[in-house]
């Protein structure tokens, strides 16, 4: 929409009813979320104020985040904030937008340590972005009073700030420790999950879209996230698994040279094309047992659980 009929509908209207009824060439959804965002209303809120009085800056930044928007820019790095496990989270370029299926990956975690005493584990989010996985455990299971611990990782600093900021917002600061690291290799020596008595579930939604796709899915899809989040989220060599399989060499090294290993349990999220092949890897290559896959929502294989 032009600026002159923004304004010429601006100057017959004044209120938040009126900002909603000028065409965007959004989906009404997405409109609504960028004028809540300028807003700051609550749903409930913009529905029962929508006789409010609001002034032309308000419709003049509406009509910038809708160019944006129409851009390809994802809504949630406009509004900096995206939903996840019913908490939201803090997002920017840095990080890879939480997706819903991830969500899986709580949801088996929780399940695996619901018989058990929830305080008996050690955590380690490999990969952490922007630290929806491991902030969300420690919501659901952390303690301050219980000497447990939650650990993460990433490869990227602009990712980890933001996922220190996520720490802050839901108030568990205290119980997660990060280290920016290239998968295991700088994991403090001397705060190591591994080295302490107690199992450890390691979580982790490592890049797995395959490097060799990467022009045909960009080209695909134009406007989606995978335009605009940062490469070293989302693409992986070997059909997507090269990380994986550099985890994996990992954690059977790091339990090798320990002289008491506690059990490991593993909880990886893949792209459903690769079950057969990383099947295959840890049967082939790894002391990996109890191996498990499990469909999200939408009935594709997501998530790959094991032991060792
Ligand atoms: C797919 S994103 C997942 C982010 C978040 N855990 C989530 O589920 O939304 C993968 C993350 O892994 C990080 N990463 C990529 N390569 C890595 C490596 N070699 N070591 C540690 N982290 C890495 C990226 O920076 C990115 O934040």
């Amino acid at each position: 929409m032009s600026n002159d009929k923004y304004s010429q509908l601006h100057s017959k209207s004044r209120t938040i009813k009126d900002l909603l009824s000028i065409p965007t060439g959004l989906p009404v959804w997405e409109r609504d979320v960028l004028a809540r965002h300028i807003l700051k209303l609550s749903p409930e809120a913009m529905f029962l104020e929508n006789e409010k009085l609001i002034d032309e800056s308000t419709f003049e930044l509406l009509d910038q985040l809708v160019k944006k928007r129409i851009s390809g820019v994802p809504l949630s790095y406009i509004t900096g904030l995206r939903g996840f496990y019913g908490h939201d989270f803090l997002v920017n370029e840095s990080v890879l937008i939480p997706r819903p299926e991830t969500e899986l990956l709580i949801d088996l975690v929780l399940d695996f340590v619901s018989d058990h005493d929830r305080t008996a584990y050690s955590f380690l989010d490999i990969g952490t972005g922007s630290g929806n996985i491991i902030v969300t455990l420690a919501k659901q299971i952390g303690s301050s009073n219980v000497p447990h611990g939650f650990y993460a990782v990433d490869i990227s600093r602009s990712a980890l700030n933001v996922a220190i900021e996520n720490t802050q917002r839901h108030d568990v600061t205290d119980l997660i420790v990060f280290s920016e690291s290239d998968l295991l290799a700088s994991v403090s020596e001397s705060d190591n999950p591994f080295s302490k008595p107690l199992p450890v579930i390691v979580v982790a939604n490592l890049p797995y879209v395959d490097l060799d796709k990467k022009d045909f899915l960009q080209s695909q899809s134009y406007g989606s996230e995978l335009t605009h989040e940062p490469d070293t989220a989302l693409w992986a060599a070997d059909s997507g698994l090269e990380l994986y399989k550099k985890l994996l060499v990992e954690v059977g090294s790091i339990r090798r040279s320990l002289t008491v290993t506690n059990a490991t349990y593993c909880f990886f999220e893949i792209d459903p094309s690769q079950k057969n092949m990383l099947y295959q890897y840890l049967e082939n290559h790894t002391d990996a047992q109890d191996i498990r896959f499990t469909k999200d929502i939408a009935g594709h294989y997501r998530v790959c659980g094991f032991r060792f």
